[in-house]
């Protein structure tokens, strides 16, 4: 694709959950990539291609890259772009105070290329951001001959890897088909069909998924409580549902809520983009009310399995993250619950692999932080069970019934096997299980 070899020559802006996996993948696909990362910390990390971030997979590739030469860490923006064909913005969209999406990054960074940028250069927005950006953003280049694609990314944390790899689709939104083809052919070694459409479809498209899927979860979720009041099994349930092909498995586990940096964050913003349009979204504002509902059922239960109060009690919390298999606590159910028995008064002992001992974190406070699930458990009344990392099912239950106060679980991910808990003399309790 480029006039020098047979990759195409691109730039990514941003080294976090969505850009380094994003330009290490592009690098694996043979196209001449330079990843730029304005912190120093992080840009000292990855020129020693280590990640900054936990994926499975994603170092082995950044090393690969960096030693066959087709990826090159920057420091700025700006030295970054000047050869590039194409420029990915991945940068962050968080939720700003009122639920819509604080665009300053994707504004700053913009602002900051669109001196350097070579005419021609398509840039390509990967960063989520509302209906009408990629307009927007055309606008504040101010350059003729500077186009601007929407390219919405939908891997997953902890999968980011295999799902760069093996995406099930690439949405391309541009004015001109052409550029669309041009930027779907980046990614033609996935052999994934390109949808290719208008620039406003394909920011709605992004945030048309994630609303879906927090719905199917609060839906999914919903049901285990009432399968709990009328005494059916979720499992069963699910097993039922999930072989409807129609519905099928994925996204049908019940859990603590949903969470996550981006299932919340974009909820909200599109509720909010919703109202100001005056669109009553009930539907997804309902979802939203019973994901928080949801946390709170579960913090209720673990104050029932303590003898109806958390006043004092010594509580273990197993997981913190938001999901297993990533770092990342933003907007995490497991440790929003986590705080609220804390609030509620409880001695928190909590474990997650992922988290230091006495980190000292402030989204931690006044949690105590220990080293090993069996650290967490001792003299403890009751353990939550929160996020589903693998090693809580294979611990030595009877290790941990001696360890306790009183052996009782709240699995909020239905990860342990209630029978054989229920043998050793645990009092247990999953999400919708009988
Ligand atoms: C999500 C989208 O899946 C992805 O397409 C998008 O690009 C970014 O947002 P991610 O934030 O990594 O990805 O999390 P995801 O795996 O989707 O899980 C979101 C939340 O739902 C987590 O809290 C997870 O624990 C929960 N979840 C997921 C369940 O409770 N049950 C399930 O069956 C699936």
């Amino acid at each position: 694709m480029s006039s020098t070899g047979n990759g195409a020559k691109v730039t990514v802006i941003g080294g976090g959950h969505v850009g380094l996996p994003t330009a290490v993948v592009l690098a694996h696909f043979g196209h001449e990539v330079v990843l730029a990362e304005s912190d120093p910390a992080r840009f000292e990390m990855l020129q020693r291609g280590e990640s900054p971030i936990v994926e499975t997979g994603l170092e082995e590739l950044l090393s690969d890259a960096l030693r066959l030469g087709t990826l090159r860490i920057a420091r700025t923006a700006a030295e970054a772009v000047g050869e590039a064909e194409f420029v990915f913005l991945c940068v962050p969209t968080p939720q700003g105070n009122d639920g819509a999406v604080d665009l300053s990054f994707v504004e700053a960074v913009t602002d900051e290329i669109k001196e350097s940028l070579r005419s021609g250069t398509i840039v390509v927005n990967k960063s989520t951001v509302p209906v009408g950006t990629a307009a927007l953003l055309e606008r504040v280049t101010q350059r003729i001959g500077i186009r601007v694609v929407s390219n919405p990314e939908f891997l997953r944390e902890g999968s980011a890897v295999a799902d760069s790899l093996h995406p099930d689709r690439i949405v391309v939104g541009a004015d001109d088909p052409a550029d669309a083809q041009k930027v779907g052919q980046l990614f033609a070694a996935t052999g994934a069909p390109v949808i290719a459409t208008d620039t406003t479809t394909a920011e709605a498209i992004k945030y048309a998924a994630n609303a879906y899927l927090a719905t199917k979860l609060s839906f999914v979720n919903a049901l285990a409580d009432l399968c709990e009041t009328v005494g059916a099994d979720v499992d069963a349930l699910m097993a039922g549902l999930g072989h409807d092909k129609r519905i099928g498995f994925e996204f049908l586990r019940p859990g603590p809520g949903w969470g996550g940096s981006c299932l919340p964050k974009d909820t909200s913003a599109l509720l909010q983009r919703a109202e100001v349009v005056g669109h009553d979204f009930a539907l997804l504002r309902g979802a939203i009310a019973q994901n928080e509902d949801h946390m709170e059922r579960v913090v209720q239960k673990v104050a029932r399995a303590s003898g109806g109060h958390l006043e004092g009690a010594p509580i273990a919390v197993w997981g913190l993250t938001f999901k297993a298999g990533t770092d990342d606590r933003r907007s995490s159910p497991a440790t929003e619950i986590t705080r609220r028995l804390v609030r509620a008064g409880a001695r928190v002992s909590a474990y997650d692999p992922t988290v230091p001992d006495n980190t000292g974190e402030s989204d931690l406070a006044g949690i105590t932080v220990v080293p090993t699930a069996y650290e967490a458990c001792r003299g403890a009344r009751v353990v939550a069970l929160l996020t589903e990392w693998g090693e809580f099912a294979s611990l030595n239950f009877t290790k941990v019934a001696a360890l306790m106060e009183t052996p009782a679980v709240v699995d909020a991910r239905n990860l342990l096997d209630p029978t054989t808990l229920r043998s050793l003399g645990f009092s247990y309790e999953g999400i919708g299980r009988t």
